[in-house]
């Protein structure tokens, strides 16, 4: 069985199961540009024409996850999986962006305590602080300091068309619900991206926009003030990307959702896994199927079960096909239970050890800060800002 050995870690190492992430298709297509493979040595397949120099990495991958609430299963497969993958294959900077949940209000001991919890569950998840530098946005100063540079080249009418803004301003209501922090939440996500002269970001669909805009802020910048960043490609996943609300297959599986059946977080007990299974809407007729159009909710279960389990999906339906949706959903909360259970064995670990947290907490943010370091140097002299001394 292929898997993870937790390196710099705390007790006995785990084994984490990794073949669910595996995604039969390469992870990542490239658009704009020429089209590359990054499950084959990402940095061994950039086209000379845009290999870097100057020392920079090749290939630089950084995404970030907000600390809101707990994370689901639809933001394990879609997102902190893929972040595993990638690892192994460029240079990465997975962040916990704790500034960015601040553009809603917090509990500050909430937002503590949850960004503690998903920097936990990245290392839970198998992403490997020797292998990718983790990290608190907010212990890297130069993230806002870059956020307000790159503000002054924004336009006000380009954050205005943010559909997220638009979406999350209309929920919030006029008033107090929606601050500066909101507005500008785009300006800081391009700034996190560029301050590392990051070239690839794994994020997902809903994301498009925000990535698009940090391309167009790039160029911007270079245009004004000389070749600076290089202009980053989402990497939109194809397969696990889009993991769909347990109780209605028309929405994402979301954080923000108030029904908890709507979603299987990843430190839920097997008890609760098993309730949300069971209660997940299915479709008319009992026959278990793989058919995004005419099988919604089925198909999105088809899709969980074969990503936590490896398994094809027609594997899956030739031995549900008949069996009816009650069987098959008995199988699918086993097969999460156990896709999670060396998770959660690793969170707790983690958990009692919180001397060990924040001990790779700190790793990261200073290697994170000596990258970031030189390149806000670079970008304060382009701009004008003199040095201090
Ligand atoms: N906006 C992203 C989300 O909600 C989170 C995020 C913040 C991010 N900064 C980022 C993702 C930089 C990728 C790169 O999912």
């Amino acid at each position: 069985m292929r898997g993870i050995v937790f390196r710099g870690g705390v007790g006995v190492p785990v084994r984490v199961r990794t073949h669910f992430l595996d995604f039969p298709r390469a992870d990542v297509t490239l658009r704009r540009h020429t089209p590359m493979d990054y499950s084959y040595g990402a940095a061994a397949a950039l086209p000379q024409g845009r290999r870097r120099t100057g020392g920079h990495a090749a290939v630089r991958v950084f995404s970030g996850v907000q600390p809101t609430g707990n994370l689901h299963i639809g933001n394990y497969l879609g997102a902190i999986a893929r972040f595993v993958r990638l690892q192994g294959q460029a240079e990465c900077l997975f962040c916990v962006v704790d500034l960015h949940a601040l553009t809603v209000p917090r509990q500050p001991a909430a937002l503590c305590a949850d960004t503690l919890g998903v920097a936990a569950l990245y290392l839970a998840c198998g992403i490997d602080p020797a292998r990718a530098i983790v990290f608190v946005q907010s212990h890297v100063a130069e993230h806002a300091e870059l956020a307000w540079l790159l503000g002054c080249v924004t336009g006000f009418g380009e954050l205005r068309r943010m559909t997220q803004f638009k979406d999350k301003s209309a929920r919030a209501g006029e008033g107090e619900g929606v601050n500066l922090g909101l507005f500008a939440y785009p300006v800081l996500m391009a700034a996190d991206i560029l301050l590392y002269r990051s070239t690839a970001v794994p994020v997902g669909d809903d994301q498009r926009q925000h990535l698009e805009l940090t391309r167009d802020l790039a160029e911007r910048f270079n245009a004004r003030f000389g070749e600076c960043f290089p202009l980053p490609e989402p990497l939109i996943g194809e397969t696990g990307a889009r993991i769909m609300s347990l109780q209605n297959p028309g929405e994402k599986m979301s954080k923000s959702t108030e029904d908890p059946m709507s979603r299987i977080d990843l430190l839920d007990t097997p008890d609760a896994v098993a309730a949300k299974c069971r209660r997940a809407v299915t479709d008319s007729g009992r026959e278990v199927r793989y058919d995004r159009e005419a099988k919604p909710a089925v198909s999105n279960l088809l899709e969980i079960f074969t990503l936590v389990s490896g398994e094809p999906v027609a594997a899956l339906e030739a031995r549900y096909g008949d069996r009816g949706y009650g069987a098959f959903k008995a199988g699918l909360a086993e097969a999460v239970n156990e896709a999670l259970a060396p998770i959660q064995a690793r969170y707790r670990d983690l958990e009692a050890a919180p001397d060990h947290l924040a001990e790779v907490l700190a790793g990261g943010a200073g290697r994170a800060r000596s990258l970031a370091c030189p390149v806000m140097a670079d970008v304060r002299r382009r701009v004008g800002l003199t040095a201090a001394r």
